[in-house]
């Protein structure tokens, strides 16, 4: 049988980007029998395709508390504090160890120390990063090869499915789809008293994301599955500046990182006037959720649906040494940054809510912890501040490791025969349909009428999967979490009726404090119509 039949370990971690790997290797470390688990390969998540990089006041000048302010802003009212100023205190620390573990960072040319460059909503110069703009794709290189060189146990093209509870409730491991390279595909189970879902995000709820293929909100289907909060859903980031291929353009867009405006990129209209002038003190800088809604309202009043980046006068040699992967995307789709201003749309980013936990990764159900994209740990808040999220990634996943390192870890008892609510399987014919229902209805911009629709259009799914039985496999248990997590960040979407970060109601224009200062947490109840 393929690997991961019916293994015993005592923690098993579910993804494989920073979050995962991050959590394993300080796992592995502390002694514990470590087991990941990743869908594709073990590179094949959001954290390779992170081009700005990562935020850390690591800076002269700069502090941690200054950090924190910037979070709080962009997280408009909804941050913990208290996640935040762990995240930003133990961040630097966190930042040095990655390097420890073999990540190489770009170093600036005067000071021989980390170069730093700005993003939306930094006051300060904090945002490392790794071969220009390919911090992921080093960060994840790096991981992968200290998780290789510890020899932790790992398993690729295996899909969890669903998690195993004793007859107390508590965790007891999880079972596994697992692709045995066409031969023998098949579910497995590794039980173990601890797991930690570092499954990423859910752009490709979405028709047009920055997200990997790989990005379907698995480990958040399973822990609405398994009985834990959700919460914040609703707050969806939509990246400003995605490369725009037009209007039917679907799946993974190429990324035009926030960098670009750090290096003084310039957003334009077709007639080349700098919108977002006047429009916030940072201009091109603000908090991404501004620029998204400002490129959308200028596109708007001017008839059109993208507007322009313009980076011409960064030059050839800046652009090849500063900007190499999205030169070479761009150039992929015909269009010279060098010669042309870059035209641009927001599109599905980053989810800033997901499985609540505490401080120390723990999630409501007991054994089972979340991390990265996954989690909400109340850093995020309304609106994730740029670059923050490898960070949160690395810091959370090392104070999960404490915890699980901790914890009693004598193997649970039998799985419950009570598994909780199984799945009804969705055809995989079903995802596009979800996403243009999602795009349409629960997009960048959205009122009770768009959501109820959605709402609408995705229960109607459910009915039309009644009474037929597709073929369990990756495809349609991707399509069935999709269609879960659409469902609770409707709700959630629907519940929220004002408008604050990057939740964004035509119906209800304004921030309220009095009656919404507070998280939308739900359970796979609020999936139900
Ligand atoms: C970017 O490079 O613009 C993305 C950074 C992020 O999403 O944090």
């Amino acid at each position: 049988p393929p690997p991961g039949w019916n293994l015993d370990a005592d923690v098993v971690v579910v993804g494989s980007g920073v979050a995962g790997l991050t959590a394993a290797l300080r796992c592995a470390a502390g002694g514990a029998r470590t087991v990941v688990v990743t869908k594709a390969r073990l590179n094949a998540g959001s954290t390779r395709w992170a081009q700005g990089g990562i935020a850390a006041a690591l800076g002269e000048g700069d502090s941690p508390e200054q950090h924190l302010d910037d979070t709080l802003v962009a997280g408009a009212g909804l941050c913990d504090e208290n996640a935040v100023r762990t995240l930003v205190t133990e961040g630097p620390a966190a930042v040095q160890r990655l390097i420890e573990a073999g990540a190489a960072f770009d170093l600036s040319a005067d000071t021989g120390q980390i170069a730093l460059t700005r993003e939306g909503g930094h006051h300060r110069n904090r945002i490392a990063h790794a071969g220009g703009d390919a911090t992921g794709a080093e960060v994840s290189r790096a991981l992968v090869g200290a998780v290789r060189a510890q020899g932790i146990r790992t398993i690729e093209n295996a899909l969890v499915l669903d998690l195993l509870k004793d007859a107390e409730g508590r965790t007891a491991g999880v079972t596994l789809h697992v692709m045995g390279e066409g031969q023998h595909d098949g579910v497995g189970a590794v039980r173990a008293p601890a797991v930690v879902l570092a499954t990423g995000g859910m752009g490709q709820v979405f028709a047009a994301t920055t997200n990997p293929a790989v990005s379907t909100g698995d480990g958040v289907a399973l822990a609405l599955r398994a009985g834990a909060e959700v919460s914040d859903l609703e707050f969806v980031q939509f990246h400003p500046t995605v490369l725009y291929l037009g209007p039917e353009a679907e799946g993974q867009q190429p990324l035009i990182s926030e960098a670009v405006r750090g290096e003084g990129a310039h957003l334009v209209d077709a007639e080349g006037v700098r919108f977002m002038q006047g429009a916030h003190p940072l201009a091109e800088l603000a908090p991404r959720d501004i620029v998204a809604k400002g490129i959308m309202q200028h596109a708007a009043q001017q008839g059109t649906d993208h507007m322009y980046l313009d980076a011409r006068h960064f030059g050839a040699a800046m652009w090849e040494s500063r900007f190499p992967t999205i030169l070479a995307a761009c150039r992929a789709h015909g269009i010279d940054p060098v010669t042309q201003p870059v035209p641009v749309a927001p599109a599905a980013h980053y989810a800033s809510g997901g499985i609540r936990t505490d401080l120390t990764g723990r999630t409501t159900v007991p054994g089972l912890y979340a991390c990265g994209e996954a989690a909400c740990t109340g850093v995020h808040g309304a609106n994730r501040l740029a670059s923050n999220s490898l960070l949160e990634g690395l810091v959370f996943a090392e104070r999960i490791a404490e915890s699980v390192l901790a914890a009693d870890r004598s193997l649970p008892g039998p799985p419950a025969a009570d598994r909780g609510p199984a799945a009804t399987l969705l055809p995989a014919t079903a995802r596009t349909r979800i996403q243009h229902t999602m795009t349409a209805g629960a997009g960048v911009l959205r009122s009770a009428r768009s959501l109820s629709s959605a709402a609408g259009q995705l229960a109607a799914l459910t009915t039309a999967a009644d009474g037929k039985h597709p073929e369990p496999g990756v495809d349609t248990w991707e399509t069935t979490n999709l269609h879960l997590v659409a469902q609770v960040l409707v709700a959630a979407a629907l519940r929220r009726e004002e408008t604050r970060g990057c939740h964004w109601r035509e119906d209800f224009p304004d921030r309220d404090d009095e009656r919404w200062r507070r998280h939308i947490v739900v359970t796979v109840g609020d999936a139900a119509g």
